[in-house]
């Protein structure tokens, strides 16, 4: 057994957490990206790897796991993107060890070569811990119970190294690189790991894990997304930007309105059907100019008797129970008969400045007033107990 290095946090000590109080978050639309500033503070927008540089709380983890406590009895968790002196997904696993039945704990340290890039990077050589619960009874993962060893390599989660620890295990919980989220997704299917990470919501757009998403092979978290639900301490160089909240102890944390927990595990919510109130008239919900649906601008507005296509918005995922609907498509992905002439005309005529032009696949319609729409991108659904 080796003794962790100095430079590991003392693992031992229960840091007493403290939740930054939530507000001054700057207004967000459902994808959390109204305008320069908004955009700058998502992980969507990671145009470079330091905005990876975002540290799950205690208080999140604890507010998600909650709800799969059922899945992890005699499981090996692998936390593969976490150093253990930043990551309190170690924390939460190892001193839940015990309550959880946790066979066995893995967290892999990625050691950039880029100190300013990633995380602490100061370690000689990247390490991952292996925990397999106290030993002393004292409730407590001391330093003496964690096992430090060291990778070869940099402990990449793509690394042959880190993929030997990912084959032995059974459940991969981490908040992963946004800027690699691809690629960290298609791994674990790739291996058909169980999983648990964060991401952006932007990604069920992604050509790679929408097909996850239509066909149930990973859906939402319990924890919502939106402005204030989620908080990632930054670096204490990182860029002071809107949204940003500061402790006691001047750490500050970040809210990022379109944040989300993805899974494969099932959890009791995804199960809970949607109360459907509205009866469907064709004045209150338009069909498409080109494409055999309806608008349902809103998730809570979807009608309880139409039986066909509906578009709605794409924060229906965080509603979704399999059980009451399909999932037919997204509108990016869907063939429409693209727009017509007359709507273009129609869309320019109204003084809107979208760029479309005749046959531009987009799902679009005409209000109401008669104004024509080319709405956000929508999910495509019917009611399950619908006849058509
Ligand atoms: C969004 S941060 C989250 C850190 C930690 N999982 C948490 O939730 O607090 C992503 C982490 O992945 C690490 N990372 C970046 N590229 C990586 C790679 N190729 N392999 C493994 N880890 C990587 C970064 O150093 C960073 O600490």
């Amino acid at each position: 057994m080796v003794i962790i290095p100095s430079n590991v946090v003392a693992l031992g000590t229960i840091t007493t957490y403290s939740a930054p109080a939530v507000g001054g978050a700057t207004q967000l639309d459902e994808w959390g990206t109204t305008g320069m500033a908004s955009k700058q503070q998502s992980l969507g927008d990671a145009k470079s790897a330091k905005l990876d540089e975002f540290y799950t709380q205690l208080s999140d983890i604890e507010k998600e796991l909650r709800h799969y406590k059922a899945h992890f009895k005699d499981k090996v968790v692998y936390l593969n993107c976490d150093d253990p002196r930043e990551s309190e997904f170690f924390h939460y696993f190892s001193y839940n060890f015990e309550k959880l039945g946790l066979k066995k704990l893995i967290a892999a340290c990625f050691k950039s070569q880029d100190v300013d890039l990633f995380s602490i990077g100061d370690n000689e050589r990247a390490i991952y811990l292996e925990y397999t619960g106290d030993k002393d009874g004292d409730r407590i993962p001391g330093r003496d119970e964690i096992e430090v060893k060291y990778f070869d390599g940099d402990g990449d989660f793509r690394s042959a190294e880190s993929i030997a620890l990912l084959k032995q295990a059974d459940i991969v919980v981490t908040n992963p690189p946004f800027s690699l989220f691809r690629e960290y997704v298609a791994q674990l299917m790739k291996y058909d790991k169980q999983f648990l990470i964060i991401g952006n919501m932007n990604a069920v757009t992604y050509k790679e894990i929408w097909p996850l998403i239509q066909e149930d092979k990973m859906w939402l978290g319990v924890t919502r997304t939106g402005t204030g639900q989620m908080w990632f301490r930054v670096n204490d160089d990182a860029p002071v930007k809107s949204g940003q909240r500061t402790d006691e102890e001047g750490r500050r944390y970040q809210t990022i309105g379109n944040s989300a927990w993805f899974t494969n595990l099932d959890h009791a919510k995804r199960h809970e059907e949607l109360t459907l109130f509205k009866s469907y008239s064709s004045a209150d919900y338009p069909t498409y100019d080109n494409f055999d649906a309806i608008e349902v601008a809103k998730t809570v507005d979807i009608p309880m008797d139409y039986d066909g296509v509906m578009g709605v918005p794409i924060t229906f995922l965080g509603k979704y129970s399999p059980e009451q609907f399909k999932i037919v498509e997204l509108s990016r992905y869907t063939k429409t008969q693209g727009m017509s002439k007359e709507f273009v005309d129609a869309y320019y005529a109204s003084g809107q400045t979208g760029q479309i032009s005749e046959g531009h696949p987009d799902l679009c319609y005409y209000d109401s007033n008669g104004r024509p729409v080319v709405p956000y991108m929508r999910v495509l659904i019917r009611r399950k107990d619908g006849s058509a």
